[in-house]
């Protein structure tokens, strides 16, 4: 199959005529960019299962053209309006019980289902035209690094679909906050752009209990084909391992690090800035596997807001 790489203008009703027709299409999100297909036609999400190499018991994020579809498709508590009106269109996922329109496929046979509204302009012309939701995972092999670019998407999926829609990069560049939604208190099932503290003012957000799949919770995830290794930092500050060690053949993600004596250095965000971090996290990652080192030597960052996201995708990816 051949793919094609179209600007949003140039491309959008060519996606939203895919999507009709049971196709698969990769779409840029405020988040990472997302494999989509017509939520509610399970032979057009089977496609998308096929795409990535995604095992059927891993379930798929179901993103909404409106506020008004949630309660189509979930049966939202208070605490999941209150959520939505606050953080939608945006970066959270809620994971709610699901209404009998959702395919099992979707959910994986699970009584819930994750659904969120995206904020890229983009994404919300085409789901909006085709007037109903899109199932869409991150636009990657299973396993590998999350897409936040149209030509990352390519790299992972050219010749497996038939369009990418190129939006830019991701503003966000770490995927969505995924919680559970319960009546008085909520859990973080994966860190994202909306913090704990942001949720805290909402209700109690409690420590996870939760059994069925965890999200990202399959050590593959997020996972660059190179070794990667997280720096061990003592009072915040990490020892420069050019110092004891040859570092030629190794690259460094660094935090504060130069990086001198690396085969090669990825600066997450040199103001130290979490919000650049995170949107450079996995266009780092990426050219840090692709640039034929040994090993990628990560230096953590302060575990407070968006850097307990970041962690959270360096743990996964760590060997
Ligand atoms: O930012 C994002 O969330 C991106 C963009 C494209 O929207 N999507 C994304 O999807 O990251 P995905 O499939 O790569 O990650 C979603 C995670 C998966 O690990 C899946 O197991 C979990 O959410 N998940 C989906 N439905 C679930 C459910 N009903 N219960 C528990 N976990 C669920
Ligand atoms: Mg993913």
């Amino acid at each position: 199959m051949k793919t094609q790489i179209l600007a949003l203008a140039e491309g959008q009703a060519l996606a939203v005529d895919l999507l009709h027709r049971g196709e698969v299409v990769a779409l840029p999100t405020e988040t990472v960019y997302g494999l989509g297909a017509d939520a509610l036609n399970p032979l057009a999400c089977a496609k998308i299962f096929e795409a990535k190499g995604r095992p059927l018991s891993d379930p798929l994020i179901v993103h909404l053209p409106n506020q008004e579809a949630l309660s189509v498709l979930v049966v939202p508590n208070e605490l999941a309006l209150r959520l939505a009106e606050a953080f939608w269109p945006g970066p959270l996922t809620m994971i709610l019980p699901r209404r009998d329109v959702v395919p099992d496929l979707v959910t994986a046979g699970q009584e819930t289902v994750a659904v969120r509204m995206s904020a890229h302009p983009g994404f919300q012309v085409v789901v909006e035209a085709l007037g109903t939701p899109i199932a869409a995972p991150s636009a990657n092999r299973f396993g590998r690094i999350s897409p936040t670019t149209a030509e990352a998407v390519a790299r992972e999926l050219d010749g497996r679909i038939p369009l990418i829609l190129d939006g830019g990069p991701c503003c966000h560049g770490i995927e969505s906050t995924i919680v559970r939604v319960g009546e008085t208190g909520l859990e973080i099932l994966r860190p994202g752009p909306v913090t704990r503290e942001q949720l805290a003012n909402f209700g109690n957000v409690l420590a996870p209990t939760y059994s069925g799949a965890v999200p990202g919770g399959m050590k593959s995830h997020y996972a660059p084909r190179t070794p990667l290794e997280i720096l061990v930092a003592e009072d915040g500050v990490c020892a420069d391992p050019a110092q004891s060690i040859d570092c030629s053949r190794l690259g460094l993600l660094s935090w504060t690090l130069e990086g001198k004596g690396f085969g090669g250095v990825e600066a997450l965000s040199r103001p130290q800035d979490l919000r650049e971090a995170a949107a450079n996290l996995f266009g780092a990652l990426r050219r840090l596997d692709e640039g034929g080192f040994e090993r990628i030597l990560a230096e953590p960052v302060p575990e407070e807001g968006l850097g307990v996201a970041i962690m959270d995708r360096l743990r996964k990816a760590a060997v």
